[in-house]
């Protein structure tokens, strides 16, 4: 982390778990223990638990976001929500492009440029998604995999806008796998991303840019990760499932 230049964020990625109730005790497990804390707290949640999440951690330190968002305003796009109806409900984040919807829900690059505008048209900051297969690092491209989804994922967002993004390095190789890439691994996409939005861009937005590393992220990896200077943070699946776990990579983002 590299607070001098940018905020850290650790980010929750609640995917598809937690009922209301459910939802309802994590938050008030969590609000305590994110009011300790110093680096910027967000929990992305269900569509059907925001307004929980939203009216329960009001007037506390930790923000909501939602897990996806639609690029149309309105129209015939049954199942889908858009940026408008995440802001009108209090949301402030939204993760775009998380390799489970490129994988699952035939996600890409085009879709998620869509995605990021229509996020920031209405106000709300994206946590962008960007990571490399297993294959694609064996085989020595993870920097054209990466590049190519910076550049397409951010083609026509201005330096302003950029300056608002997050974006999440994860390896999909170490989703949710317990592998996590080493620190070192971490810090060089981040840096290549950052060198990326210095070239698309200049170097003081590519130096604004909070970028986060996300990939089985626990209680006892996040200290050496968020020591390297160019990972601002992290996007945490499993671990941000129990408020204990959370708090301690909330503490460690804080140091
Ligand atoms: P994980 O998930 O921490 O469970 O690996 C991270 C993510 O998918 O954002």
């Amino acid at each position: 982390m590299n607070k001098e230049l940018r905020k850290a964020v650790i980010a929750g990625n609640w995917k598809m778990n937690k009922t209301r109730p459910e939802a309802k005790a994590l938050i008030e497990e969590l609000i305590p223990r994110a009011a300790e804390t110093s680096c910027e707290v967000v929990i992305c949640v269900p569509f059907t638990n925001l307004e929980t999440a939203v009216s329960l951690t009001e007037g506390t330190n930790i923000k909501v976001g939602a897990e996806n968002v639609h690029f149309e305003k309105s129209g015939a796009f049954t199942g889908e929500i858009s940026a408008d109806m995440l802001t009108e409900l209090g949301v402030e984040y939204v993760i775009i492009g998380h390799s489970e919807r490129r994988q699952y829900f035939g996600e890409t690059d085009e879709t998620v440029n869509k995605r990021t505008k229509a996020a920031l048209a209405a106000g709300l900051k994206p946590i962008v998604c960007v990571g490399e297969l297993l294959d694609e690092r064996e085989a020595g491209i993870t920097e054209e995999v990466i590049s190519t989804q910076v550049k397409l994922g951010f083609a026509g967002i201005s330096a302003e806008d950029m300056k608002k993004t997050i974006i999440a390095y994860e390896p999909v190789w170490a989703i949710g796998t317990g592998k996590t890439a080493t620190s070192a691994q971490a810090e060089e996409v981040c840096l290549f991303i950052r060198e990326t939005l210095a070239k698309l861009y200049d170097k003081a937005t590519a130096d604004a840019v909070t970028i986060q590393y996300g990939g089985s992220m626990n209680p006892k990896n996040a200290a050496e990760l968020l020591a390297q200077p160019d990972v601002d943070g992290g996007l945490i699946g499993g671990a941000s499932l129990k408020a204990a776990d959370f708090g301690v990579l909330l503490d460690e983002a804080s140091k």
